[in-house]
C-alpha cells in the first residue's frame, strides 16, 4: 500500500499553549488509513520569518495561521503560498485579510440576516496625509450626527469599521456621550450600530472546518470566565440558526477557522461580529471547550490532507445572492437554502464519513492525553506565562477543574457510546 507523508506549518504570534497541544495530539494520532486504504502520516513544524523568493517551492501541504492579519511579511509569502503553490489554509487571505468587519456586515445584509441598524460616518479627524486634507476639505460634506443617532435610536454602539478586542467599542445612551465618543474616535473609522437591548443570551459560535461550537458568552465577565460552561441554553431552533449563520459567513468567505457573535433575543438570532479569523483559542479562555478545538483542528486538518481537498480562492456570491434575492423564500426557507451550501462547501456528510471510518480512535486519543500528565504540564506552564505569580495557584485549580470537568464528561460520553 502506498504512503503519503503531509507537512503542516503553523504560523505562530506569541501563543505557545494551542500549538503544544495540536504537536501532541497529531503525534499521539499517529498514521492514517484513507478512505482508500493508503497510509498517510502528519508531521508539523512552525514556520519562521525569512526573506522568500516568490517562485520557491514551500514544504507544507497546509498551513494553520494566526499572525497573518497582523504582520505583513508573513500575510504576504500567504498569498503567495495560496496563488502559486495550493498551499491549503484554513481562512482564505484574499478575504480575511482585507474583509474587516464593515464588509461582513454588508454580505449577511445582503442575505437578509437580522444584522442590526449600522450607518458608516466619516473619521472625525481627517488622516495625517496631505493630499487627504485638500479632499476632505473640499469634499466632506458637514452632517448631522445627532440626526442619525437619533434615527437609529438610543442606546447604540459606536465601533471601528474593522476593529477587534473592544478597541473603540462604546455603548451610547444619549447626544453627549455621542458626542465624547466620536470626539475621542480621532483618525479611526466608525460604525454606530443600533444596540440589541435586553438581550437574552449571548451566543459565541466557534466554527473549525465542518463543525462548530455554540457556547454562551458573559461578555461582562473577565477572560477567563466569559465562556461559560452549559450545555442546554438556546432552543433547538435558535441553536440551529447560530449554527447556520457561523456556517454560511464561513462558506461565503471561504472561512474555516472563525468566531461569530449572535445576540439572541426572543425568537430572533442578531449576529453582530463574525470576521474573527484565527479567533483566541486560549486554553485560559476557552477552558472546557479547548479539547473540542484542539481536536477538532487536528481532524479538520487531517481530513483536508487526506482527501486531498483543494483550497478554494475565489468567492462564488452568485449562489448565495440567488437565494437572497428570491421573493418566493421566507427567511427560514433563505436559512435552509444557505445551510445547504454550506454543508457542501465544507462537505459535511464526508467529513462525519471520514471522522468515523478514518478517525474512530481520536476521541480516546484526546480523552487520554487530557487526562495525563503532559497536559497538566501544558496547564500549569500556560498559567505561569499568563498570570503573575501571586495567581498561579488560583488559575491551576480553576483550570484544573473544569478541563477535569471535560474528562469526567467526556469519558461518561465514549462509554455511553
Ligand atoms: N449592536 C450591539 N448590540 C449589543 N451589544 C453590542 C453590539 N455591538 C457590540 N456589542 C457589545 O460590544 C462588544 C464588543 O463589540 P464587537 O464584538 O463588535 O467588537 P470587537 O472589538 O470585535 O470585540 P471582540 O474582539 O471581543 O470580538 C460585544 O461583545 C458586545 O458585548
Ligand atoms: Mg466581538
Amino acid at each position: 500500500m502506498t504512503s503519503t507523508s503531509h507537512m503542516i506549518g503553523l504560523l505562530l504570534g506569541t501563543e505557545e499553549d494551542w500549538p503544544r497541544a495540536f504537536e501532541a495530539i497529531l503525534r499521539r494520532l499517529g498514521p492514517v488509513e484513507g478512505p482508500d486504504g493508503a497510509s498517510h502520516s502528519f508531521d508539523c513544524e512552525r514556520i519562521s520569518i525569512e526573506p522568500f523568493d516568490l517562485r520557491s517551492r514551500p514544504r507544507y501541504g497546509l498551513v494553520i495561521d494566526r499572525l497573518a492579519y497582523w504582520y505583513y511579511h508573513p500575510r504576504e509569502w500567504l498569498k503567495k503560498v495560496a496563488l502559486m503553490d495550493s498551499v491549503y489554509l484554513l481562512n482564505s487571505p484574499f478575504t480575511f485579510q482585507s474583509m474587516e468587519k464593515h464588509a461582513a456586515y454588508c454580505a449577511m445584509m445582503r442575505l437578509g440576516l437580522k444584522v442590526p441598524a449600522t450607518v458608516l460616518v466619516p473619521y472625525k479627524n481627517p488622516v495625517d496625509n496631505a493630499r487627504y486634507a485638500y479632499t476632505a476639505a473640499r469634499y466632506n460634506k458637514s452632517f448631522d450626527l445627532d440626526a442619525i443617532a437619533e434615527q437609529i435610536g438610543y442606546p447604540l454602539f459606536m465601533k471601528p469599521y474593522d476593529g477587534g478586542a473592544w478597541r473603540g467599542v462604546s455603548r451610547i445612551g444619549n447626544a453627549a456621550e455621542l458626542h465624547a465618543a466620536y470626539d475621542d474616535s480621532g483618525e479611526m473609522l466608525m460604525h454606530l450600530q443600533k444596540a440589541i437591548d435586553g438581550y437574552d443570551i449571548f451566543a459565541r459560535s466557534l466554527s473549525i472546518g465542518a463543525e462548530t461550537m455554540v457556547m454562551r458568552f458573559q461578555p461582562e465577565q473577565p477572560m477567563h470566565q466569559r465562556y461559560a460552561v452549559d450545555h442546554n441554553f438556546l432552543s433547538p431552533e435558535a441553536g440551529s440558526e447560530v449554527v447556520t449563520i457561523g456556517r454560511l459567513v464561513n462558506a461565503f468567505f471561504k472561512w474555516e477557522f472563525n468566531s461569530c457573535e449572535t445576540l439572541v433575543k426572543g425568537g430572533d438570532v442578531y449576529p453582530i461580529d463574525y470576521a474573527n479569523a484565527c479567533p483566541d483559542v486560549a486554553l485560559t479562555s476557552l477552558h472546557y471547550y479547548f479539547p473540542w478545538a484542539i481536536k477538532a483542528l487536528v481532524k479538520w486538518t487531517v481530513f483536508v490532507l487526506v482527501t486531498g481537498r483543494r483550497p478554494k480562492i475565489d468567492l462564488n456570491t452568485d449562489g448565495y445572492f440567488s437565494i437572497a434575492d428570491n421573493p418566493d423564500l421566507s427567511y427560514a426557507d433563505k436559512l435552509g437554502a444557505y445551510r445547504a451550501l454550506a454543508d457542501a462547501y465544507f462537505e459535511s456528510e464526508r467529513y462525519q464519513d471520514f471522522c468515523s471510518t478514518s478517525l474512530g480512535h481520536i476521541d480516546e486519543v484526546v480523552l487520554d492525553w487530557v487526562a495525563g500528565q503532559d497536559f497538566d504540564e501544558l496547564l500549569t506552564d500556560t498559567v505561569k506565562s499568563v498570570y503573575p505569580a501571586r495567581e498561579h495557584d488560583q488559575f491551576i485549580a480553576h483550570l484544573r477543574g473544569l478541563t477535569g470537568m471535560w474528562v469526567h464528561d467526556e469519558d461518561a460520553r465514549l462509554r455511553a457510546a
